[in-house]
């Protein structure tokens, strides 16, 4: 299967938890995703979480979003990637992002944007599971935002962004120069 750019590939154990046997092309592949994660949605919009910043909410969400294709969804990846911190150390990480975004909301010190695309970055960071990371952090921040600290959900260029196009590019772009520190570009491509 091809990836685009900036994307996670799966190691066998990773690629053989897939449930739907059928599925050859990584389009076929997205669209079962997609299915999937409308699901999700759907099961968002009724249940309306807000104690979301712990482990236990993270990995429910990645299980909604990806169960119905993956039979690893909602566990922690056991392998490293190009991306994220050595796999044993994500619970803690996770712990550490979590406490910390939920003092700086207390606090009230920061902007509601600021903080979610801190914790947006951060998460994708940690690189939690084999695959799905961007579109599960690019949600959690987008739950953040509207159950938690009552704002508006990011419209992250107004494009579906896990296939390779110029928006993709901008959202890499974005990530980059938040690995250096500087969150402005990321912020401004969330709210574009
Ligand atoms: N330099 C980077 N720093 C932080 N996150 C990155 C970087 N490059 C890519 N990413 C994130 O990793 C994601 C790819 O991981 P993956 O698990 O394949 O997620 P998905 O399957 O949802 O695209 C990208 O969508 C992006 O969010
Ligand atoms: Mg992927």
């Amino acid at each position: 299967m091809e990836y685009p750019p900036g994307a996670t590939p799966l190691n066998r154990d990773e690629a053989q938890g897939l449930l739907l046997t059928h599925i050859t092309t990584r389009g076929e592949l997205d669209r079962w995703e997609q299915d999937n994660i409308v699901e999700a949605l759907a099961w968002l919009k009724k249940t309306k979480p807000m104690d979301i910043l712990n482990e236990s909410f993270v990995r429910k969400l990645h299980q909604r979003m990806f169960a119905n294709v993956w039979n690893w969804a909602g566990q922690f990846r056991q392998s490293d990637k190009n991306i994220g911190g050595p796999w044993w150390r994500i619970s803690t990480d996770l712990k550490a992002l979590c406490d910390d975004i939920h003092w700086r909301i207390k606090q009230q010190l920061d902007s509601s944007d600021d903080i979610a695309v801190c914790f947006h970055h951060r998460l994708v960071s940690i690189h939690p599971f084999p695959n799905g990371n961007g579109r599960h952090a690019r949600l959690m921040a987008d739950i953040l935002l509207e159950n938690v600290m009552n704002s508006e959900r990011f419209s992250w260029g107004g494009q579906d962004l896990s296939k390779t196009s110029n928006v993709r590019q901008q959202y890499l772009t974005g990530l980059r120069a938040a690995d250096k520190g500087d969150y402005k570009p990321l912020l401004e491509f969330a709210r574009s």
